[in-house]
């Protein structure tokens, strides 16, 4: 039998990354379970299996990444790290508390670029390092900044590190649309095609077993905000103007 695949989520403790814990516990993987919320992360290991750990980490603070990195390097490479943390808040331009601002970029994007540093040496060769971008970060649309800003930039940062490890390390783009999870239960807009996280994990698990660069689902969302992108402006922005109310 071939050994567990050994694999450290970041942003465990919640939403999407939980419900990916539960899909490859039950594959027979052997997890680390990260997030701030040690209490839900314990809880949540607790119902996998004692053979899944857990390691509290603020992604937007360097040293508990550096010390996270410290105890995983200490038990051999791991085959995938699947970063899912980020905040949300979501409302105009106007209205965006500038603190509320920082924090996001801090988590976000400044978190994508630690775990961009921090994790490629933690995995064997050829293994698998996902960033989580969004279908909020294709087009500029109302109501979303500063998340969609920093989910344009961690799809970009991707794209970079996709080049630059190429053939050493699997660098994966994941895309959802909406999922319902704490993060979408802040939107008071009607959310199309919105999935469940179990329904997210499933095409993440099986976007991350295939071939393709970017995971992105479901596909009736996020094939049309893809073609808004590639229009041109003059056509695409008076749209997206329509959906200010
Ligand atoms: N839900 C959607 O519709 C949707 C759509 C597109 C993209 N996404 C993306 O999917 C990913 C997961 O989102 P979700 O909907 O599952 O949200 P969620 O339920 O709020 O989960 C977010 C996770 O990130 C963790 N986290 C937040 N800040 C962190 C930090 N500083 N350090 C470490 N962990 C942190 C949270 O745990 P703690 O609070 O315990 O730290 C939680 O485990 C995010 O990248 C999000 O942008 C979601």
């Amino acid at each position: 039998m071939p050994d567990p695949e050994r694999i450290w989520i970041i942003g465990a403790s919640d939403g999407i990354g939980a419900a990916l814990a539960r899909r490859w516990a039950g594959a027979g993987a052997r997890l680390i379970l990260s997030a701030r919320s040690e209490d839900a992360l314990r809880a949540l290991a607790a119902a996998l299996g004692p053979e899944h750990q857990v390691l509290r980490v603020d992604v937007a603070d360097r040293a508990s990444l550096d010390a996270a990195a410290r105890v995983i390097a200490s038990r051999g490479p791991l085959d995938r790290i699947i970063h899912m943390a980020a905040l949300y808040d979501p409302g105009s331009v106007a209205a965006l508390d500038p603190e509320s601002a920082m924090r996001i970029v801090a988590v976000n994007l400044m978190g994508s670029f630690h775990v961009a540093q921090v994790a490629p040496p933690l995995l064997r060769e050829g293994g698998q390092l996902a960033f989580c971008g969004s279908v909020a970060g294709y087009f500029g649309l109302p109501q979303g900044q500063i998340y969609s800003a920093t989910k344009a930039g961690v799809m970009n940062l991707a794209q970079s590190l996709r080049a630059e490890l190429s053939g050493r390390i699997d660098v994966r783009l994941i895309s959802p649309g909406f999922v319902d999870t704490r993060l979408t239960r802040r939107n008071d807009f009607r959310m199309p095609a919105m999935v469940t996280p179990e329904v997210a994990a499933r095409a993440i698990v099986t976007g991350l077993d295939r071939r393709m660069f970017e995971i992105h689902f479901p596909r009736r969302l996020t094939s049309f905000v893809k073609l808004l992108s590639i229009l041109p402006y003059w056509a695409s922005l008076p749209l997206t103007a329509r959906l200010v109310r």
